[in-house]
């Protein structure tokens, strides 16, 4: 069979996006974001995300299919977020592809968003190495899962008992007095800031937390030590800088992240790793990573930053996937599934 032709749709949070790719190769992938409706309320409105969804999906289909230069029959299958997400933003996204999909008389696959952000890296890296360890951090989730068949066979390893590390980011924003989303401007002001000037924790890495969280992550902890740190510099009325808050947080979210990865790594005996998510745009931790992952003699793939945030791509290449492996279509009768698990590829 040639590379099969895949439509992919997301919609799970603040993003519509429409890739559309052939096999591991990135066609078009056309993003639609409502997120400066939501930066006044510091965080996602769900209400507001589903209704840009829906004014969104037509235009960017139609900019998707125009940039790939096909026509809509030619493709093969149809692959859309299924979960996790907001349910009211997800159901647009699913809605627009069982229409695509029944107008069309094409299958359709509802896939694992998660999934997808470690998949994304194939449409700059080729197939993933059979197995790899993976390494996703966004908005709302952390984890370390070992993805022996990302079509079919994903374990989680580990998660985080409380924040995401995105989530550590856009609260740290907030309460530096910092836009939002958090993630990108804290990256930026690090930049200029010494992330050796201030030593906050580093979450579930004391000896004690090894046997039951050696492999789980904690940010609750960290944004109250930055939290309290501030707020006793301000009680003072004494000066500080606010890029060496930023920088040391940041090398606090990285230096935990990549320590434990590796760590996974070794215990499980990959040698390959793959990063992926929203964070994983963040400059610090790409570069850590590396450094990390060269010491210990572990391959890393790293997507480009324009692809780790939410996509149609990284649904699309997951699609194509699934139809290389043989997996069977999901039924049009699926619903969102907002709490849907890490394990689990497609529905
Ligand atoms: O994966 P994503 O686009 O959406 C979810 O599925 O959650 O991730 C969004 C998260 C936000 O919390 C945002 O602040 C963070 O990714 N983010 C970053 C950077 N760019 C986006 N965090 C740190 N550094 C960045 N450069
Ligand atoms: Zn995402």
């Amino acid at each position: 069979m040639s590379e099969p032709l895949i439509l992919g749709i997301e919609s799970s949070c603040d993003e519509t996006g429409v890739g559309i790719v052939r096999g591991y190769e990135l066609l078009a992938n056309e993003v639609a974001s409502s997120v400066e409706e939501h930066a006044r309320f510091g965080g996602v409105v769900p209400e507001i995300a589903s209704r840009a969804h829906l004014e969104a999906m037509t235009p960017t289909l139609n900019r998707a299919v125009e940039a790939a230069g096909i026509d809509l029959n030619e493709i093969d299958a149809i692959a859309v977020t299924a979960g996790p997400g907001l349910m009211g933003a997800l159901v647009v996204g699913l809605s627009a592809a069982k229409a695509l999909a029944f107008a069309l008389k094409k299958p359709l696959y509802g896939v694992n968003h998660l999934i997808a952000h470690v998949g994304v890296d194939m449409l700059e890296h080729g197939p993933l190495p059979k197995p790899t360890m993976a390494l996703l951090v966004s908005g709302g989730h952390t984890n370390l899962v070992k993805v022996t068949d990302i079509a079919s066979e994903v374990e989680e390893i580990g998660t985080t008992i409380d924040d995401a590390a995105g989530e550590a980011y856009d609260k740290v924003a907030r309460l530096l007095g910092l836009a939002y989303p958090g993630g990108p401007v804290i990256d930026r002001l690090a930049a200029e800031g010494n992330p050796k000037a201030i030593a906050f924790p580093r979450g579930l890495t004391a000896r004690h937390d090894w046997e039951r969280h050696r492999f789980n992550y904690s940010f609750s902890g960290l944004k109250t030590a930055v939290a309290r740190w501030v707020e006793i510099r301000k009680r003072d009325g004494e000066e500080f800088a606010v890029a060496d808050v930023a920088a040391s947080f940041q090398e606090a979210v990285a230096d935990v992240l990549t320590a434990k990865a590796i760590d996974a790594c070794q215990f499980h005996g990959i040698d390959s790793l793959v990063l992926g998510g929203g964070v994983a745009a963040n400059s610090r931790l790409r570069q850590l990573l590396e450094l990390r992952c060269t010491e210990a003699g572990i391959t890393l793939r790293r997507p480009s930053p324009r692809l780790c945030t939410d996509n149609g791509a990284m649904i699309a290449v997951v699609g194509s996937e699934l139809v290389r492996a043989g997996i069977q279509p999901s039924s049009m009768t699926i619903s969102a599934y907002s709490g849907m698990p890490i394990n689990q590829v497609s529905v």
